[in-house]
């Protein structure tokens, strides 16, 4: 017998009602395939005065409350963001024994303990599939698909605005401003678009990853985080004779003691998977200690993929409702008293390779003087490019060097800066080692 499962749902802005469109469209097969029936009971939402027509048993409420307080009602889903009244609406929830579905990274990688641990004392269900790479299921792959695996390595292309802002730019040599104001007109980029190009909303997901990844109760403050706006065409053209492609990534490595957090514009190898997943697209990339590396490839934004997601969470925790087997798999993959603090490796010891543009006077022994500097430094060339293309009076040297320190490049790069010779600051991006090689 087909049994019934009540959800509110709080936000109908674009994910929120691309979530009711999928829990309608698809309704017959989620049934197909669970043996329940969902049912969204009600929609809260300050802004919305009447909902599309097809949803006709559905009540429209301004206040959240009345969803939170139907006893008929099991599972919430909190789709208005941010991390004020979320928080509010999801802690009421957990405390009236509601399982909570959310797309909501900046909460969770700022408050998520708190929340998660709440969740646990009530015996409920935190979903969060939607919050980091939309209708992409890696939250899934990582808890389940991974679950006998040691994570060695996260890393990814996890924010689709800053991906089409920097393809824009490699396919076309547009300067990072004018593809911004470009994507802001067609809505592709928000008005406020500081999260994504400064690589905070990256952030926000690689906090939650690490967290699963590793059983790591790590916080957003411990993420190094640089964007992509001082990113300039020539240095894709440079990265590009070199043979990389510049791309906003998230990079996490399993050191055992201390795991690296950070979030950089970095040069990936153009045959490396990374380096080709373009235009607003997301990539997620695992190395597990048994099934070695995994990509997860897809829609890392968007009304219909987030709402696939979201109503993948509201599955799931329909099905342990039926099956009484809530927290058959924890929320954060771990139990929740396994979740322990972590070191995170200081960026100074940080060891990769690097580019390196050095804008200087066109005259000689200034590129003799910067390679005593950076062999003072033990930092080892590994090619150069000088062009007497001229930059405002000046021209660029631009260097690939071999794997260095980032305490040893930050010394040699301040004493290259104050150089009389050098012109304008350097501009340094680290190097992805392509592990498959
Ligand atoms: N603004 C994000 C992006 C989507 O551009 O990928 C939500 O995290």
């Amino acid at each position: 017998m087909t049994k019934e499962i009540q959800v509110g749902l709080i936000g109908f802005g674009t994910v929120g009602s691309g979530t009711a469109q999928v829990l309608y469209e698809q309704a017959d097969r989620i049934t197909k395939r669970t043996g329940a029936s969902i049912v969204l009971k009600k929609v809260a939402d300050i802004c919305t005065e009447s909902l599309p027509s097809h949803f006709t048993d559905t009540q429209l409420t301004k206040d959240a409350a009345d969803i939170i307080n139907d006893p008929e009602i099991d599972i919430i889903i909190e789709l208005i963001g941010g991390t004020t009244i979320a928080k509010k609406f999801i802690l009421d929830a957990i405390a009236k024994g509601k399982h909570v579905v959310t797309a909501n990274k900046a909460l969770l990688s700022t408050h998520g303990m708190e929340i998660f641990s709440a969740a646990a004392k009530n015996n409920v269900e935190i979903g969060f599939e939607a919050s980091v790479g939309g209708g992409i299921p890696l939250i899934k792959s990582l808890k389940e698909g991974l679950v006998a695996n040691k994570i060695l390595t996260i890393m990814g292309i996890m924010n689709g605005t800053g991906n089409y802002i920097l393809t824009q730019m490699t396919d076309h040599g547009t300067p990072f401003d004018e593809v911004l104001k470009d994507a802001q007109e067609k809505g592709y980029a928000e008005a406020d678009p500081t999260y994504d190009v400064e690589g905070i909303d990256t952030a926000h997901k690689l906090v939650i990853l690490m967290t699963m990844a590793y059983g790591m109760d790590v916080r957003l403050e411990d993420v190094r985080c640089e964007g992509i706006t001082r990113i300039e065409p020539i240095d894709i053209e440079f990265a590009k004779e070199f043979g990389y492609r510049i791309k906003l990534l998230a990079i996490s490595r399993n050191h055992g003691e201390h795991v690296e957090a950070r979030v950089h514009p970095t040069l990936v190898p153009e045959k490396h998977m990374l380096a080709n997943i373009n235009g607003a697209y997301n990539g997620f990339y695992f190395t597990g200690d048994m099934v070695d590396n995994v990509l997860l490839y897809g829609q890392g934004a968007g009304m219909m993929p987030t709402g696939s997601a979201v109503a993948a969470d509201v599955v799931d925790i329909a099905r342990n409702i039926m099956h009484n087997s809530i927290n058959r798999v924890p929320s954060l993959s771990y139990l929740p008293d396994q979740i322990q603090p972590r070191r995170i490796t200081p960026m100074e010891n940080i060891r990769c390779p690097y580019y390196f543009r050095f804008s200087t006077l066109d005259k000689p022994g200034v590129l003799s003087k910067i390679s005593g500097i950076l062999s003072k430094y033990d930092i080892s060339i590994e090619s150069v490019i000088q062009k007497s293309r001229k930059m405002k009076g000046s021209v660029p040297i631009v260097m690939h060097t071999y794997e260095a320190q980032e305490d040893a490049v930050e010394k040699a790069l301040e004493e290259i800066n104050a150089l009389e010779t050098t012109t304008a600051e350097t501009v340094k991006i680290r190097v992805l080692v392509d592990d498959e090689e």
